[in-house]
């Protein structure tokens, strides 16, 4: 199926979307949490989830969590902040998959550059100084990450990589997903 991602439709998940159709076989985790868990996460206020769908087919989601970040776990990153606090606040990208057969066509940078829309609505309201995901330790993910969002690694455990972008760094919210 090939996706025209000018067509994508992001809305919150809602207790009325089927999300039975979304299958994603190489992280059946992920998969699993939007079919049986999401919602009630998004009851307990844990984690928020958007949807992407194309036509009437579910084609992605990610979801949205409040974080932070040591800073200690940033000291390489040149801040420029006079007396740095101990943890700086970040938007979690908590979770995120593009349907089973629809990958390498977009749908991962359009859902990027929403959740960097939302970071920057955010900074307006609240401090959020970075975007935060815990990547799985694979290298086209990582990959995605780096060349797609312009995430950096910052440390990294058994599964997964810590990885981050700067608001500050990164300008406006047009231009902050690579189109490559
Ligand atoms: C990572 C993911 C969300 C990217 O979504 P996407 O819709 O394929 O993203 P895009 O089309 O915008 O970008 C494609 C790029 O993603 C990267 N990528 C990462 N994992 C990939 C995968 N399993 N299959 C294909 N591409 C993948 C590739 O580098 C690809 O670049 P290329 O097309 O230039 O080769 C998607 O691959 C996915 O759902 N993976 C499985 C779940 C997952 O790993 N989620 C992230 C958890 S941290």
């Amino acid at each position: 199926m090939t996706i025209d991602i000018h067509s994508l439709v992001f809305s919150k998940l809602s207790d009325d979307t089927d999300v039975s159709s979304f299958a994603c076989s190489d992280s059946k985790d992920l998969e699993d949490f939007l079919r049986c868990d999401a919602k009630i996460r998004q009851q307990e206020k844990i984690s928020t989830t958007y949807i992407v769908h194309s036509g009437t087919d579910l084609v992605g989601f990610f979801s949205l969590s409040m974080g932070c970040i040591t800073s200690d776990s940033v000291k390489k990153m040149s801040l420029e902040i006079e007396d740095p606090p101990n943890k700086y606040p970040a938007l979690l990208l908590a979770r995120m998959a593009t349907k089973d057969g629809l990958r390498s066509q977009g749908i991962g940078r359009e859902m990027l550059k929403h959740v960097f829309a939302m970071a920057f609505r955010l900074t307006g309201q609240i401090g959020c100084r970075f975007v935060k995901v815990d990547a799985k330790r694979d290298p086209q993910t990582i990959r995605f990450y780096e060349n797609y969002g312009g995430f950096i690694k910052i440390t990294q455990n058994s599964d997964t990589v810590q990885m981050v972008v700067d608001l500050n760094k990164i300008g406006d919210e047009e231009n902050s997903v690579n189109d490559r």
